[in-house]
């Protein structure tokens, strides 16, 4: 069901890969809350992702950009500017991807080369796309930005690895541009903390499987879906949350507030 939550709002939403990816599942549900929207992803993942299935059905223009570099990042939004009529509304962040975990390597034996890789895409990219957007000035006031992030950012969850730091910085970079941004333009900048959710990033991190189940039992209303995260997406770029600012949100079923469900220990 639409609530039009987002008429007339313009936004840019990166991390489609295919249809698990949860920036697919907020790119529809921004859509069929009103909005008009360009989709991106790195170019490799434009060759191996079907993007393109999700731009005809959304009929919304794919804008290529490797989000670890500033020109591609500028072009993008200047392009989206063009393409959508306008300065931008919103703009979904949802990049992940560690080297060291890929290559399997142990938290105690990582490469430094990748972990700076890692963090250059996980997380810096998150700071470079706010500061493309100020530097253009491509943000309407009281726009919000949002980043996804994991609960690893605060708690020990040993085979996220390296991914739990880049976590962190990602959600203090969201509370520092949150501060600049808040006071130029009446932006909100926002993290949610999302459940362990099943897609190719996710899935990608050893003993994925016992994790989830594990929060799904822990958390009273179990794990939050990509669909769940996607209507929370939502309320946030709409106007109803327009105070919400330099906040990492939990989005978990009640997972980060658990110590001990019984359903574990006895499940
Ligand atoms: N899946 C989970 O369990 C889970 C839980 C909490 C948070 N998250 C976060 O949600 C976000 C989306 O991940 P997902 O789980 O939907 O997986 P996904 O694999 O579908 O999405 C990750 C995206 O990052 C993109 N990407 C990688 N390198 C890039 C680059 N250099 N430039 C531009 N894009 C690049 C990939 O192409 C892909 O589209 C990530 O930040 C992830 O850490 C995921």
């Amino acid at each position: 069901m639409s609530y039009n939550l987002l008429k007339g709002k313009r936004g840019v939403i990166f991390g489609a890969l295919d249809d698990k990816s949860i920036a697919w599942k907020i790119a529809e549900r921004c859509v069929e809350e009103g909005a008009q929207i360009t989709l991106t992803n790195a170019p490799v993942a434009l060759r191996f992702g079907t993007l393109d299935a999700l731009a005809e059905k959304l009929d919304a223009k794919i804008i290529q950009a490797d989000a670890t570099s500033s020109e591609d990042l500028d072009n993008l939004f200047r392009e989206s500017m063009d393409v959508l009529g306008g300065q931008l509304d919103f703009v979904l962040h949802a990049i992940g991807m560690s080297v060291n975990v890929r290559k399997k390597k142990e938290y105690t034996d990582l490469n430094y080369d990748w972990m700076m890789k890692t963090f250059d895409v996980s997380a810096i990219s998150f700071h470079r796309t706010m500061q493309s957007l100020w530097k253009l000035d491509a943000m309407n006031e009281w726009g919000s930005i949002v980043g996804l992030s994991y609960i690893a950012a605060q708690r020990v969850f040993p085979d996220y690895s390296e991914m739990a730091e880049s976590k962190a910085l990602l959600e203090s970079f969201a509370r520092s541009f949150g501060y600049h941004y808040g006071n130029r333009k009446k932006v909100r900048v926002n993290t949610i903390s999302q459940s362990p959710t099943v897609t190719t990033a996710g899935s990608g991190i050893k003993g994925f499987d016992d994790f989830f189940n594990y929060a799904d039992k822990m958390s009273p209303l179990g794990n939050a879906s990509a669909e769940a995260c996607a209507a929370y997406c939502v309320s946030l770029f709409s106007d109803l949350t327009q105070m919400v600012t330099m906040q990492n949100l939990f989005h978990d079923g009640g997972f980060s507030t658990m110590g001990m469900n019984p359903a574990v220990l006895h499940g």
